[in-house]
């Protein structure tokens, strides 16, 4: 089994709409008894909360359920996940300095690199602030890098 974190700030809005496409993405491969997911916040501002309703609304337009639970991102993640995908550079910093190894280090990535159209270093722009064009922006932008998580995994992982 291969397991994915994504994270976020507060978990209830980038990182549920990551976990959300992923989800489908999976499905439609027919990968759910090989790959799982999970996100998580390197904040706990929002512990136990579901999605953003702005979120929930972007992805159910496009055909995605989210359906996660707000929690904090702790140290043993590091351990029981294969691939911690960070949405921002300051959510790759926070969970960079909690690594004790190079391996660990190895599992961290920030979702935007496994689009090969944004350039290295991308964030997924923080949607909570702003109007609806963001949340369908982070649609847009978390379908085409998870789309390159899955190759990722494949590849890496799964052996075609
Ligand atoms: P997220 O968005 O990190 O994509 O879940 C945010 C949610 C809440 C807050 C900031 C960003 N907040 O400041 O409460």
């Amino acid at each position: 089994m291969v397991n994915v974190c994504f994270v976020c700030l507060g978990n209830i809005c980038r990182s549920p709409t990551a976990e959300g496409i992923m989800n489908t993405l999976i499905q439609d491969a027919k990968l759910q008894d090989r790959i799982t997911t999970d996100s998580a916040g390197t904040s706990a501002f929002h512990e136990g909360e579901p999605p953003d309703p702005r979120s929930q609304k972007a992805a159910a337009e496009r055909g995605y359920i989210l359906n996660s639970r707000a929690r904090a991102f702790r140290k043993s993640d590091i351990q029981s996940f294969d691939y911690i995908v960070a949405m921002d550079t300051a959510n790759r910093d926070y969970i960079l300095q909690m690594c004790s190894s190079e391996s660990q280090k190895e599992k961290l990535h920030l979702l935007r690199d496994f689009d090969a159209n944004s350039p290295s270093g991308s964030s997924v722009p923080d949607p909570y602030y702003g109007g609806t064009q963001g949340f369908s922006n982070v649609i847009d932008i978390c379908k085409r890098s998870c789309e390159g998580l899955l190759e990722n995994i494949r590849t890496q992982k799964l052996h075609g």
